[in-house]
């Protein structure tokens, strides 16, 4: 081989592996991509708005839906806990007998920042910002643990424990994890982002300003 076949072959190799490189970055970098690489949508819907329509619809659910998370959670807590998940709801998911052990799949740390990128983009309009103050005021207390008793199927710390029921996801960090404005679109839209539920639907019965103080108290919950 003379000198310069050995040179175009180093610029040759050179290229593959910088083309090989580079498409191999995109792919990884695409949250969308992981996402559906990982299977994640065999038990999460990314598309609303929701579909079902009768409880069994629910039932064949696996896991809750994602189409707007964007909405829903807070950024930084959905990166780490796609990298290091804990449990959320004390019940195993549309159960309510079962403990919840199951072991949610984890991510290595650049791929959840990835996929918590693009589950960001999913956000629904019906949950835009409505001006709820995330504080956790003695009102909402009240609201939240006497007058509408959400406390009897949610916990919630107080002091160094944590009271309230198992049946509807643990609130105790909820101020990591939701945002105030979609708490109260989630109380006041049911049959946007949950048709069909067993948590009581509360339109109608609490007025717009103790839901938005309602919603405030949950989202500052750590
Ligand atoms: C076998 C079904 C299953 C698969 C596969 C699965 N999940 Fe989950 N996921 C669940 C269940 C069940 C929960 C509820 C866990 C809890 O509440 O403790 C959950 C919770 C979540 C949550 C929090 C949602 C919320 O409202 O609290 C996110 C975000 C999430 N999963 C993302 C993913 C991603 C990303 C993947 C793919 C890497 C994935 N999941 C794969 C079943 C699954
Ligand atoms: C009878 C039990 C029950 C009561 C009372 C109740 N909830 Fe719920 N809640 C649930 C259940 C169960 C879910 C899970 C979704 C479903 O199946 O409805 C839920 C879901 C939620 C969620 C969404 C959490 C998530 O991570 O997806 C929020 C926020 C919430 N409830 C707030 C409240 C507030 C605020 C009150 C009081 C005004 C309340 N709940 C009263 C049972 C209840």
């Amino acid at each position: 081989m003379n000198v310069s076949k050995a040179g175009r072959l180093t610029v040759l190799l050179g290229l593959t592996a910088f083309v090989v490189g580079v498409s191999w970055n995109l792919s990884y970098a695409d949250g969308k991509g992981i996402f559906a690489s990982k299977n994640c949508g065999s038990c999460h819907q990314t598309e609303g708005p929701a579909t079902e329509k009768t409880f069994d619809d629910q039932l064949k659910k696996k896991g809750p839906e994602l189409w707007y998370s964007g909405s829903k959670f807070k950024k930084e807590w959905l990166v780490e806990w796609l990298e290091k998940p804990t449990t959320i709801r004390l019940l195993k998911y549309n159960s309510v007998t079962e403990k919840n052990t199951e072991k949610h799949p984890a991510l290595s740390k650049s791929e959840a920042g990835e996929v918590a990128g693009y589950l960001m983009t999913l956000t629904a309009k019906e949950a835009a910002a409505a001006g709820v103050t995330e504080a956790s005021t003695p009102m909402g207390k009240n609201l939240f643990q006497k007058k509408y008793g959400c406390v009897g199927c949610h916990s919630v710390k107080a002091g160094a424990q944590k009271v309230g029921g198992v049946s509807g996801p643990d609130l105790s960090e909820a101020g990591k994890r939701l945002n105030g404005n979609w708490v109260y679109a989630y109380l006041k839209e049911p049959k946007v982002f949950k048709p069909v539920k067993r948590m009581p639907v509360f339109v109608g019965i609490i007025n717009d300003n103790e839901m938005k103080t309602v919603a405030g108290f949950v989202a500052a919950q750590k």
